[in-house]
């Protein structure tokens, strides 16, 4: 099947005009964003990792209120880790190293606890969106069967081809292959792989080959040129994080929209230094202390996640850049500052003329 045929045999399975999906970013999905890339023929998305099942409810009726019952949506969450084992001594030295940057760590700050999986889960399903994703792992057995009773797709994210096979196997219906280009935390769920960090040329074309559900390319998409080389590669859709984040939609603070605008792929760095997680940040001069060899060694998740609040609220609120979770991948700089309707309908348009423009698909 060629790449053009193969993107559209997507758009016909899950009623898109266009094969391009908002990346679901806890955090940083606004319904007026998902709504904007449902108007420009995508698929609208939502990371609720945050969010209580009463705000899930919402977001997703105020989305619907929106974009139609029947808009094409993907809500995600993150699957659990073990509890983490705490080393007091160790958080002690981080909550002084974080008042460099904030202001006074509370002890009980590392106890800050995630929303409940289960309640999660059920909420999501309840919102019967066309998705739910899952990054971090795969979601258990029982899970995967009641989202397919109320005929929900499930879609893995994987950041290695051992990944992508694990959840075909679990019953994944596509897999969105990371790239370690990517933007906000990477999905590697196997331990021994995590750090691995294979860029999308090399994981992509491989998962497609390795797997038969359909593939999504993900992780520094952010213009038509990228997409056009994802869908020689094999992609069926893309996946845009970091390159919607500019759009007048996202909503986010001027200072991280600005510094976006103005990077270059050199100027992010993948960091546990937010979460005890592996993420894409600003080389922000916390992410900057944080990689220096006298630095204290962030808690794992979600403990890291506790003790970096108070800096990361005092920087949201005072407009701060260098304490704020500055997610951004390695194509930040060619974030577009139209509008995600705009953004959505051009990637796919200039992708395919690149592709094929002759083919009558190249006229929309
Ligand atoms: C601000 C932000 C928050 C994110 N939150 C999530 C999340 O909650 N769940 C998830 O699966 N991926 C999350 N991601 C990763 C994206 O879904 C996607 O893999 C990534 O943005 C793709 O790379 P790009 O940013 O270069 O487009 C996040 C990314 C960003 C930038």
């Amino acid at each position: 099947m060629s790449s053009l045929a193969k993107a559209k045999a997507f758009c016909d399975q899950f009623a898109l005009r266009c094969p391009v999906l908002m990346a679901p970013m806890a955090g940083a999905s606004p319904v007026a964003l998902a709504a904007a890339v449902t108007d420009g023929g995508g698929m609208a998305a939502c990371g609720v990792l945050g969010m209580s099942p009463s705000v899930i409810a919402e977001w997703s009726s105020s989305f619907r209120a929106q974009s139609g019952p029947t808009a094409p949506l993907q809500l995600n969450t993150w699957i659990p880790d073990p509890p983490a084992l705490r080393d007091p001594q160790k958080e002690r030295k981080m909550r002084d190293f974080l008042q460099r940057f904030g202001p006074e760590v509370p002890e009980a700050a590392g106890d800050a606890k995630v929303v409940d999986f289960e309640a999660q889960v059920a909420a999501m399903i309840e919102a019967k969106p066309t998705v739910i994703s899952s990054i971090m792992g795969l979601y258990p057995q029982e899970v995967v069967r009641k989202m397919k009773e109320q005929k929900i797709k499930w879609f893995a994210v994987a950041t290695t081809v051992s990944e992508a096979i694990e959840a075909e196997a679990a019953g994944a219906d596509a897999i969105v292959a990371q790239g370690m280009e990517a933007g906000g935390h990477r999905g590697a769920f196997r331990p021994e792989t995590a750090n691995d960090l294979i860029g999308l040329f090399a994981l992509l074309p491989q998962i497609v080959d390795a797997v038969k559900v359909p593939v999504i390319a993900t992780g520094g998409i952010a213009d038509a040129r990228q997409a056009a080389a994802a869908f020689v590669l094999g992609a069926s859709a893309v996946q845009i994080g970091t390159g919607l984040l500019r759009c007048p939609e996202a909503g986010i603070s001027r200072v991280w929209a600005d510094a976006l605008g103005q990077s270059r792929p050199e100027d992010t760095a993948a960091t546990r230094a937010f979460s005890g997680r592996l993420g894409r940040s600003m080389k922000t001069a916390y992410v900057l202390a944080c990689q220096q060899e006298e630095a204290p060694e962030p808690a794992p998740y979600p403990v890291q996640r506790g003790l970096t609040t108070p800096m990361r609220t005092q920087a949201a609120k005072t407009e701060k850049l260098d304490g704020m979770m500055a997610w951004a991948g390695q194509s930040a700089g060619l974030a577009s500052e139209k509008s995600a309707r705009q953004l959505v309908a051009d990637v796919w348009i200039g992708a395919m003329q690149m592709l094929d423009p002759t083919s009558p698909l190249s006229k929309h």
